[in-house]
């Protein structure tokens, strides 16, 4: 479904909170916070200033490809026919009650999603169906057992204590392909726009499978724009039946002070849900993989009117099982 990313919304403006056991990830300003156990103090305060932090070799090569190749096996075994295919991808008309169904039904599943410049004017998929993909989601974290196993480590799990998460859960995951002259691009957004909660929680564990350029469509963040208000929110309309959006802000995010986040295979990039970030088409010939992970604090409220609704209780953390 065009226009959707990951998920985002509400206006808490990310401010220092007081000390003790403070939860969530809004900045913490505290003499009494434990030490972090993965990052440094210097990795840390450059994650709660800037709102990303990117970590280099993270995850290993020989994992990255092991996800790589369980990605593509997904592809191509959960790709739909193409005159299905047609269907959710269309914009509106008749098929687009049927392509939010889709959509809206992901969220514990494992869906496939195409690119839209992956159809010719007469509507024809212009390569093998699951080589023009966009992206897998949305629940591949818990319904595939190599992406739970690569999404749920020790040091997944310090990184996400570190930043301040007392109880995460791995509510989101997506496979996205970005595929070689038709990735599509992805417009300036915060994921706390769709996946809110209130405080604010969402975090974004971004994974570089293959290496992201500035060719290939890496993304590209605004350093400290997490501590500007979120201005919009998606949720489901009064029918639950498609997403909508609540606009508290019509002024656009800056567009001047972007910066780019290449990234090579195995660097995962941490992302602030209320970062505004993007990234751009890829026209290249290499294809750019990735996966990421939203996770959000098991105690936050999860608004019932987000369009990807699990049950948070029955959400896991990082921690292997
Ligand atoms: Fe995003």
């Amino acid at each position: 479904m065009r226009g959707y990313c990951a998920g985002t919304l509400p206006q808490t403006p990310a401010s220092s909170q007081a000390c003790g056991k403070t939860p969530f990830t809004q900045p913490l300003a505290c003499e009494f916070l434990p030490m972090p156990t993965y990052l440094s103090n210097t990795q840390l305060e450059t994650y709660r200033r800037d709102g990303f932090l990117v970590l280099p070799e993270f995850a290993s090569a020989e994992a990255c490809l092991k996800i790589r190749a369980q990605g593509m096996a997904l592809a191509a075994s959960l790709v739909p026919p193409p005159e299905k295919a047609t269907v959710f991808t269309a914009d509106g008309g008749e098929g687009g009650h049927v392509a939010d169904d889709y959509f809206l039904g992901s969220g514990g599943d494992i869906r496939c999603f195409f690119e839209k410049d992956a159809f010719d004017t007469a509507g024809q998929l212009r390569a093998d169906a699951h080589l023009c993909l966009n992206k897998l989601g949305h629940a591949l974290h818990d319904r595939d057992e190599h992406f739970a196993a690569f999404s749920r480590t020790p040091e997944l799990a310090a990184l996400a204590t570190d930043i301040g998460f007392l109880d995460p859960r791995l509510l989101q995951s997506m496979y996205i392909f970005k595929q070689p002259r038709i990735g599509g691009e992805v417009s300036c957004h915060t994921d706390h726009t769709f996946l809110w909660t209130e405080p604010r929680s969402c975090v974004g564990f971004w994974f570089a499978i293959d290496d992201a350029t500035t060719e290939n469509g890496c993304m590209w963040a605004l350093p400290g724009g997490h501590h500007l208000p979120v201005k919009v929110r998606s949720r489901l309309n009064a029918e639950r039946t498609r997403a909508v959006m609540d606009v508290y802000d019509t002024e656009p995010y800056p567009t001047t002070g972007l910066v780019s986040l290449e990234a090579k295979r195995g660097t995962l990039v941490l992302l602030d849900g209320a970062l505004p970030h993007l990234s751009g088409p890829n026209h290249s010939a290499e294809p750019r993989h990735a996966y990421t992970i939203h996770a959000i604090e098991g105690a936050a409220r999860y608004l019932p009117d987000n369009w990807l609704q699990r049950e948070v209780a029955e959400l896991r953390g990082f921690a292997p099982v």
